[in-house]
């Protein structure tokens, strides 16, 4: 990924149109690695070719899976069923993909064979014993750097035995990595979480023909399954949509359109969040596509108040924290993000981050240890920041610079190829200039 790349964005009059945005990160992460462990052809439609995805796809080529690339973002994978994975002959490169990283772990776990998984220096920063201990329950055997906690991780699979295991944090990352372990082997599986994570692995794996067992408080899963191939229809990724859902709020005289965009209760937190705050956003168009509900967004300009979040909606809404903070930036009154320490390990510290970036740019905005304290402006002053190499941060300063009095300047911009393919050229194509 290129460095540095420096990006200036000037404050603009509206936000107006029609836009699509690119397909959903974690659906599309889902729909190669089920399709690659299905027995048959699968045809994904609306794939995110993001980095993230692409290294996820990456990977499954070097296990031994064919695809087919039919357009840019149209595959044809040719699984040949759980045991049709064979033994890399490399490392295999997660890049900054935490999704590719820990549900791969869980993979390979129960595969009969050598593998090690590595990432670019944020995601070798990053905790994986939130796997690695539950894993190593079921009887996997995986090494990794600074006393077993950090990639590189070493994956000797095989001879699992099923678990029950209590997370103490709501991560779908977590329980997706359990689940896919446990689908392989004899026995049943269990996984209790705090707080419903998004649970698009469960949705995938049924259409795939998995029977799962969903029940307040968590999932089971009796193995082995027999996956067999499928379409799947990716919708938007409601996470990519936020910034311009932001955007249209916080930017008067701004109205637009976001079509196809997956609203998941799981992840559509950013939504009730958003609405609570007084923005207006409705969901037009309501439909289904491949077990997701799916809808276009309609947002316009809004007077924004804050409030407090916490509790359930934390998880609903994890990836968004960076674009809300900068609603709350130019809110009325205060708005209290608590419950969410998650967010100091995501691609970056998002609390250090956006204490430290909005706060160059003139916001009041304090950390807390598992939150942050937002006082709302009517304008902020502008400046130069970095993104810190996460592709959240960047698009979320980019959208806080629409309402600055002098534009932002932000380095480190290179990071949004990660999840957004376009979005500079999208955000400039949708904005009125000043
Ligand atoms: C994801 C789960 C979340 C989220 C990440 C994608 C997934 O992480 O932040 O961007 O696709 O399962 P956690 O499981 O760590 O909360």
């Amino acid at each position: 990924m290129a460095q540095d790349q420096k990006r200036t964005v000037q404050p603009c009059r509206g936000l107006l149109g029609e836009i699509n945005v690119p397909g959903d990160k974690s659906i599309s992460h889902r729909a190669i690695m089920f399709a690659s462990l299905a027995q048959g052809t699968s045809r994904v439609v609306g794939l995110l070719r993001g980095e993230d995805c692409l290294a996820t796809l990456k990977a499954f080529q070097q296990l031994g899976i064919k695809v087919d690339e039919k357009s840019a973002d149209e595959l044809v994978i040719h699984g040949h069923g759980i045991h049709g994975l064979a033994e890399p002959d490399d490392v295999i490169d997660c890049g900054n993909s935490g999704t590719t990283m820990r549900l791969i772990s869980g993979i390979l776990a129960a595969q009969p064979f050598f593998s090690v998984l590595t990432g670019d220096q944020y995601l070798r920063k990053r905790p994986m014993k939130r796997i690695i201990d539950p894993l190593t329950t079921m009887g996997a055997k995986i090494l990794g750097r600074d006393a077993g906690s950090k990639a590189p991780l070493a994956i000797n699979g095989g001879g699992l035995r099923p678990v029950e295991y209590h997370s103490p944090i709501a991560s779908a990352q977590v329980k997706s990595a359990l689940i896919l372990a446990g689908m392989q082997i004899e026995g049943t599986t269990t996984v209790f979480e705090p707080h419903l994570s998004r649970d698009h692995s469960e949705r995938m794996l049924r259409s795939f023909g998995a029977e799962l067992e969903s029940f307040s408080g968590g999932v089971r899963i009796t193995g082995p399954v027999d996956l067999q191939g499928q379409e799947v229809v990716v919708p938007g990724d409601i996470s990519s949509a936020a910034f311009f859902m932001v955007a249209g709020l916080i930017v008067p005289g701004s109205e637009l359109l976001i079509k196809n965009v997956g609203v998941n209760p799981t992840r559509s937190g950013v939504i009730d969040i958003l609405q609570l705050m007084g923005g207006s956003i409705e969901l037009l168009n309501r439909r289904q596509a491949s077990g997701e509900p799916v809808a276009d967004i309609l947002v316009k300009s809004s007077d924004l108040k804050g409030i407090e979040i916490s509790g359930d909606l934390i998880p609903r809404a994890i990836d968004e924290f960076p674009v809300i903070s900068v609603a709350a930036a130019y809110a009325s009154g205060v708005t209290t993000i608590s419950e969410a320490a998650e967010l100091r390990v995501k691609e970056t510290d998002r609390i250090a981050a956006m204490c430290e970036t909005l706060g160059a740019l003139g916001a009041r905005i304090e950390p807390l240890p598992d939150g942050m304290r937002i006082e709302g402006k009517e304008l902020l002053s502008g400046g130069e920041v970095s993104s810190f190499g996460d592709h959240r941060i960047a698009m979320s300063l980019a959208v806080a610079a629409l309402r600055t009095s002098s534009g932002v300047s932000i380095a480190d911009t290179a990071c949004t190829e990660t999840s957004f393919p376009g979005f500079w050229e999208l955000l400039s194509q949708v904005s009125r200039a000043t």
